[in-house]
């Protein structure tokens, strides 16, 4: 079965992480975000993909390539300008099959499609949206069903007085090809506010899923499934490298520090001796930890070298970066790719640094 994954957004809310990496392609644990959504397809039988790109499509083609070592045929579309969700989805119309599969691309899932094909089938539905709780619906699509399971109605960001139910659109739906009769040719069209209300009554179901969701598109999100991913609260290929040690540590790792579980540990790490990694810690290849530090609820990309007493907890720190001694990074705080920072900071409350920004030493405390 075919599916299109729209990929189009530009990803502002993940800054810095996506200033200098598109946001399907950012590592989350030990491989690009949107890996995690291909696996998924794969397990429910999706063979034919096509990724419907907007900003920064080559860097994406690059990572991915041709879904050969997925087992998947990968294609890609760009469209001249941002033609919104559904006029993406008209843009790619020629190299569609009859019914097929359209995601969100930045979800993080293991909601059983399968049974939400079966569904569709069963009802004769145009069009059928999987459908999630979640504590706040206000940034997402809100939904009403009736008995039969057909759509009473779809409000797409619903104001705080709109809001009596927890039931939203977890942006992943089984589509008819007839619906793109619904969608204008050559301008934006959103497929939320602009094509379900007009299927609504004619062929527009709901699936509601029990399964993991979550929107990765916030830096707590995006530690939020990290954890979620090392945890095995949502199911991944990664639970099977992590054993039931909840351990998955590189032979190349020299570790003379402690490593509490939950952890990924790649390639070439360091920890020197009286560090502590864990629990909830990623550290990508090549990343060093000076002697002394603790490293905690953290993700730590590729060539990063942390000193010796730093103190890191709820923070991501992007690839290439270089703390100095005693430095915390803490609070959510972000660093993007290549960022130094000397001897004696203090970064917190979600502080968000540029790529190849540079500190002093004793700079900022707060
Ligand atoms: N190709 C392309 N072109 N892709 C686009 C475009 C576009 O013009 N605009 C958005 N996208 C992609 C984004 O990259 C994202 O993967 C997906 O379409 C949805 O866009 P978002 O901007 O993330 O929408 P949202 O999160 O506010 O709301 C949507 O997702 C919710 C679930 O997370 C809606 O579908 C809601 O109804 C839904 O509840
Ligand atoms: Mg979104």
């Amino acid at each position: 079965m075919q599916a299109v994954i729209l990929v189009g957004g530009e990803g502002t809310r993940l800054r810095p992480l996506t200033s200098t990496v598109p946001k399907p392609v950012v590592p989350l644990v030990d491989r690009p975000f949107i890996s995690f959504m291909l696996e998924w397809l794969g397990k429910h039988g999706i063979d034919d993909v096509i990724m419907s790109c907007g900003f920064l499509a080559t860097s994406v083609r690059n990572v991915l390539g041709d879904g050969s070592g997925l087992g998947i045929r990968l294609r890609f579309v760009e469209e001249p300008d941002p033609r919104g969700t559904a006029g993406a989805l008209k843009f790619a119309e020629p190299m569609l099959d009859e019914r097929f599969l359209m995601l969100n691309g930045d979800v993080l899932t293991d909601i059983d499609l399968s049974a939400q094909i079966a569904q569709h089938e069963r009802t004769g539905a145009k069009a059928t949206l999987s459908l999630v709780p979640v504590a706040d619906p206000s940034a997402y699509g809100l939904v009403h069903l009736n008995e039969d399971r057909s759509v009473h109605d779809f409000v797409e960001k619903p104001s705080p007085d709109a809001i009596d139910t927890n039931l939203i659109s977890a942006g992943a739906y089984v589509l008819q090809r007839e619906i793109l009769q619904l969608v204008p040719p050559d301008r934006n069209v959103s497929i939320e506010r602009e094509v379900w209300p007009l299927l609504i009554g004619k062929g527009l179901y709901g699936f509601p899923s029990e399964g993991y969701w979550l929107d990765i598109g916030s830096p707590d999100r995006y530690l939020q499934g990290t954890f979620d991913i090392i945890e095995g609260n949502v199911q991944t290929a990664v639970v099977q490298r992590l054993g039931s040690d909840w351990l998955a540590i590189d032979d190349s790792a020299e570790i003379a520090g402690r490593v509490i579980p939950p952890a990924v540990i790649e390639r070439g790490v360091r920890v020197a001796g009286g560090a502590h990694v864990g629990s909830l810690v990623v550290l990508g290849e090549d990343v060093s930890i000076g002697a002394g530090a603790t490293v905690e609820r953290a993700v730590i990309l590729n060539g990063t070298q942390i000193g010796e007493g730093c103190r890191l907890r709820d923070c991501i720190v992007a690839a290439g970066c270089r703390i100095g001694a005693r430095t915390s990074v803490t609070g959510g705080a972000v660093l993007g790719e290549g960022v130094t920072v000397g001897a004696d900071n203090v970064i917190a409350h979600g502080a968000r640094i540029f790529p190849g920004v540079a500190l002093p030493d004793g700079a900022i405390k707060f």
